[in-house]
């Protein structure tokens, strides 16, 4: 048995150890692994891949980015909105199933987050043996309570947060940290409350200006002269839209970024308090995974080989909250897992006083 793996979409910590667990475990039953190089667009001609043998694998549990590469743009690109995906034409969808021919491979494991997986579902619905993992910092993936790539991103901001409490405090300023989060704030929220935060804005709940200001006053008249607020990157003003950061690409969603600035901008304004913005951006995304995500990847590889072996094919692996089982691939796309208003993230934040900014 030969197997393929590819990985797909934005990077993030983790991907190389799944590709590890992956290997691993199909060694164990005596399957060949090749990985894909540059994502689904390694399987057209000339097909790009890389064998995973033993040797290979050396040192992947703790490296960062993908050894095989990945791409979030071009033919194989689906995702072009909120939960809103393009079909590929048949003819990528026939080479690709061609390309895995071509190179042996029976099955293939699909490493990403909903564009990506959306995708393997197409590839599934067209006959294509599949197995999927769900991959995100944003963790926001449906079917899954978590995706790995999360808790890792939550470790860089936190510490950004511990980082800019401590020259927020001697400058008496407010300081703005955009982190990532396009349509769900679960990277502000968890690192927010774990960096102590003063006011989390997050794409679930429109923000006002007035509110922001409200909770800095109110903080200045308790003798705290200093405010750390938490944007994620898709946060928008009642009534208001995304803050985008570059032009629209054809079969892309738009580019978002700069929010931090914009709220800067109005706290400095509105509250006449001096106002700084850091953009975590990319870093995010680099880096070792943390122990959880670690742990997380190498559950849902060994999972992914477990499928297939049973033939469990237009699956994904998931996580329950506390094992890890699997979904069909088609309840894990064309839906995003939001923040629900109603969790105990929102409503501890609200029982400490930080401000959601509504
Ligand atoms: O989907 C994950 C994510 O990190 C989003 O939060 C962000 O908007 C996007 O990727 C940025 O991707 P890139 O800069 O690679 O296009």
């Amino acid at each position: 048995m030969k197997i393929g793996i590819v990985t797909g979409g934005g990077d993030c910590p983790g991907l190389n150890a799944v590709i590890r667990a992956v290997a691993k475990a199909a060694t164990k039953r005596g399957w060949e692994t090749i990985g894909i190089i540059g994502g689904y667009q390694g399987l057209l001609a000339p097909q790009q891949f890389r064998v995973l043998d033993y040797k290979a694998l050396d040192g992947l549990l703790v490296r960062g980015g993908t050894i095989l590469g990945t791409a979030n743009r071009g033919q194989f690109s689906a995702k072009t909105g909120h939960g809103e995906t393009r079909r590929l034409p048949r003819q990528l969808l026939d080479d690709s199933k061609h390309g895995m021919e071509q190179l042996g491979i029976e099955v293939l494991v699909s490493v990403g987050g909903d564009g990506s997986l959306a995708i393997a579902q197409q590839m599934h619905e067209h006959g294509i043996p599949i197995v999927g993992v769900p991959k995100t910092i944003d963790n926001d993936l449906a079917a899954t309570t978590m995706t790995f790539g999360f808790d890792s991103a939550v470790a860089c901001a936190t510490d950004a947060l511990d980082r800019l409490h401590t020259t927020a405090e001697s400058h008496n300023r407010v300081i703005v940290l955009e982190v990532m989060g396009r349509y769900a704030g679960w990277i502000a929220i968890y690192a927010g409350v774990a960096g102590g935060a003063d006011v989390i804005l997050i794409p679930e709940i429109p923000f006002s200006y007035g509110s922001i200001c409200g909770a800095i006053q109110a903080r200045e008249k308790l003798g705290k002269h200093f405010t750390l607020v938490v944007a994620a990157e898709g946060a928008k003003p009642a009534g208001g839209d995304f803050v985008t950061s570059g032009g629209q690409q054809q079969n892309r969603e738009a580019r978002l970024g700069g929010i931090g600035a914009v709220v800067a901008a109005e706290i400095e304004k509105r509250c006449g308090k001096e106002t700084r913005v850091v953009v975590l951006g990319h870093l995010q995304r680099g880096g070792s995974p943390t122990n959880m995500d670690r742990v997380l990847c190498t559950m849902f590889g060994a999972k992914a080989v477990e499928l297939i072996a049973a033939k469990q094919f237009g699956r994904m692996v998931a996580h329950t909250g506390t094992t890890v089982d699997s979904v069909p691939l088609l309840e894990a796309t064309g839906q995003l897992r939001t923040v629900p208003l109603d969790s105990a993230y929102i409503s501890t934040a609200r029982a400490l006083g930080i401000s959601l900014g509504d």
